[in-house]
């Protein structure tokens, strides 16, 4: 199956939440595709960030984009069906947090979103083998979770190499995604290793440039580039 196209997706948990919508809107018009929704619990991870509020928040603001819901909070079923009515596009979570897998993955596809497994650095695929026909994205973490502004745990990028191999082999339409330490010095790299979707956070709001019309034209255009440079 021929690869789908590169998808950018800014983590807004290095926006400006004083400001989140027309952070999203800015950097939407410079290009970016997609959303990525950090959710954090304070128990699952070291942090807390935002929940079904701030997602129906930014749809009722018009955001149109794609919204890729990461929940890092344990458990997980209960905070779904909200996400869902929140306008949520992807709903992700990470094996850990759900004492029933399989169930989790159905309930967000009977929803009506994406649905995907997150793999913490640590945490071997092999989990995916009986769940491959119910997972819509394989989400990589390339730094541990909870914050952003980590370095990319290098060893990832075999672990990309092998996520890749197992969804061209298994024949089924899925993203690989990739989430921490992304900069335009590695995502050539990383999309050679073989994803397809790049979640990065500090690269894109830490780059808010006053001289671009969308404040974050020249760091998505940098982006593209490189992406575009990539040998797959
Ligand atoms: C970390 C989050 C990431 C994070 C990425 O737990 O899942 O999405 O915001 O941030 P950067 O790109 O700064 O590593
Ligand atoms: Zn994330």
């Amino acid at each position: 199956m021929a690869r789908q196209t590169d998808l950018i997706a800014p983590s807004i948990l290095s926006a400006d939440f004083a400001r989140l919508g027309e952070e999203v809107d800015n950097v939407i018009a410079s290009g970016a595709d997609v959303v990525h929704f950090d959710v954090m619990d304070n128990h699952y991870v070291p942090n807390l960030t935002i929940g079904p509020l701030v997602c129906e928040s930014l749809r009722n603001h018009g955001v149109t984009a794609d919204i890729d819901v990461h929940l890092m909070v344990k458990p997980v079923d209960r905070i779904i069906p909200d996400f869902a009515k929140a306008g949520a596009t992807y709903i992700t979570f990470h094996p850990e947090a759900s004492e029933h897998v399989d169930r989790t993955l159905s309930m967000i596809r009977d929803l009506g979103c994406k649905s995907g497994l997150v793999f913490n650095p640590a945490t071997p695929l092999n989990l995916l083998v009986h769940v491959m026909d119910k997972v819509d994205v394989i989400l990589l973490m390339s730094v541990n979770p909870g914050f952003g502004g980590q370095s990319f745990i290098p060893e990832t990028l075999n672990k990309l190499n092998t996520a890749r191999k197992m969804i061209d082999s298994s024949g089924y339409d899925i993203r690989l995604e990739i989430d921490g330490g992304v900069k335009a010095n590695n995502i050539r790299q990383i999309k050679e290793a073989g994803a397809d979707m790049f979640v990065a956070g500090s690269a894109i709001f830490g780059a808010e440039n006053p001289d671009d019309p969308n404040k974050y034209d020249s760091i998505c255009a940098e982006f593209r580039k490189e992406l575009a440079a990539a040998e797959v």
